[in-house]
């Protein structure tokens, strides 16, 4: 076991584990930080994804050691009071079905429109064509988008 430090969501986090255990399992185990999901495991699906240094990552794929001294932003600090402009697109186009991919979905929408404030709908597939929703919510998901670039641009 070895010590590792993680500033996740503002607040460092001391973590002892071992050097190879995945990111996603500390945010779930450790800190108890359950919106980032688990789906695959393989990183394909998606359903992991968190901010490692402001870029989208898949947490299942990226170790605690490669995280030593590194922010970390969850679903769960996206937003400290109110939704963020992109949850708040979300809850405005009813996008969830059962909800699983959501967390992993809105972070890559988020990092997107961080990088690509305008977006085209190309990029956009691009973009979240590797975030896969089993309950087939990808119309809404893209009009969701659409709707958080006009938030952004309020
Ligand atoms: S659980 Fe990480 S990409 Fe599927
Ligand atoms: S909303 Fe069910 S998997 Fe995407």
């Amino acid at each position: 076991m070895k010590n590792f430090t993680i500033k996740v969501n503002g607040t460092n986090k001391n973590i002892e584990s071992t050097s190879d255990k995945p990111l996603l399992w500390v945010l779930r185990e450790d800190l108890h930080l359950t919106g980032t999901k688990y789906g695959c495991g393989f990183g394909v699906c998606g359903a992991c994804v968190i901010h490692l240094n402001g870029s989208p990552e898949r947490s299942c794929q990226i170790t605690i050691e490669e995280c030593h001294e590194k922010e970390i932003t969850t679903i769960e600090g996206l937003s400290n009071n109110s939704p963020h402009y992109v949850q708040q697109a979300w809850i405005e186009e009813n996008v969830p079905q059962c909800g699983y991919c959501q967390c992993g979905q809105i972070m890559s929408a988020t990092a997107l429109l961080d990088k690509s404030p305008n977006p085209t709908d190309e990029e956009i597939d691009e973009v979240m064509g590797d975030n896969y929703c089993r309950c087939g919510t990808y119309p809404r998901i893209k009009k969701a988008i659409h709707r958080a670039i006009q938030f952004k641009k309020q």
